[in-house]
């Protein structure tokens, strides 16, 4: 399973290096292909990428709309990245994040990958608030990322393979050989409770029951999913008031 996972993954997630020495992930051409599908960008739609990172999402757009796109992080490195890989595109670069989106406008379409379990867990909601705050009332967001599409309360055996294997995947090579392997029993189950009992809660996988919660607290819908497998995949979520 884990080797499936493996086959995946790699189609879609970069592992990269950034130019400041972290490892990083970023979205493969494959992946963007699937999110400018996802989001079909009319030529005049206003269009804002959260967590842009070095903006190969962010370029991706902007050739399909010919507005100016406006890509958003909170790492002014990434954007110094980003705005070297964009010169010459109808792209403009902002230093906020999903908690201060910096962008007062109300956009057509709002894409994120690879971003938003990064949100601090107690602002997910308000994320999600700050998105619905800036979408027109036909608009869409567009959501990638890492969120477990099973009930990971009921199925423990799935929940134990799959926090594993992320764990293993997400923590830097080092700090995962010395601080965390030596501690993990092979034998035990760990459950979500585990999860919650025993990591920081920033640290917390979400899963989808817990998006549809943030998202009814925000007047917002999961509309389309795609899945590619049982932790990653591709949200479509729209207003469900258009007002
Ligand atoms: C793995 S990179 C993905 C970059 C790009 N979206 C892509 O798919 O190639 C995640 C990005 O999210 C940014 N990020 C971290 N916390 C964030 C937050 N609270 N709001 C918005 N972006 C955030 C990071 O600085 C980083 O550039």
């Amino acid at each position: 399973m884990e080797n499936k996972w493996d086959a995946i993954l790699a189609q879609y997630i970069g592992h990269v290096v950034s130019p400041d020495g972290r490892d990083t992930f970023e979205s493969t051409p494959k992946l963007i292909d699937e999110l400018v599908q996802a989001a079909e960008i009319a030529r005049n739609s206003l269009v804002l990428d959260l967590g842009c990172g070095w903006g190969n999402v962010t370029r991706a757009c902007a050739a399909k709309t010919s507005r100016t796109v406006f890509g958003i992080d909170p790492n002014f490195q990434n954007l110094q990245e980003a705005k070297r890989r964009s010169r010459g595109e109808n792209i403009q670069y902002l230093q906020g994040s999903f908690e201060n989106p910096v962008f007062a406008q109300k956009a057509d379409l709002i894409i994120s990958s690879l971003a938003f379990h990064q949100v601090n867990q107690d602002y997910k909601s308000h994320a999600l608030k700050n998105i619905r705050d800036r979408l027109s009332a036909s608009g869409k967001f567009i959501l990638c990322d890492v969120m477990l599409f099973f009930n990971a309360q009921q199925d423990a055996v799935k929940f134990n393979r799959v926090y594993r294997y992320i764990l293993q995947k997400t923590t830097p090579k080092d700090v995962y050989t010395n601080c965390i392997a030596p501690y993990l029993d092979e034998t035990q189950i760990y459950t979500w409770a585990d999860m919650k009992a025993y990591t920081p809660k920033d640290f917390w996988l979400y899963s989808l029951d817990d998006m549809n919660h943030w998202l009814r607290e925000n007047d917002l819908a999961i509309t389309k999913r795609q899945t590619f497998c049982p932790f990653f995949g591709i949200l479509t979520i729209e207003p469900v008031s258009k007002k």
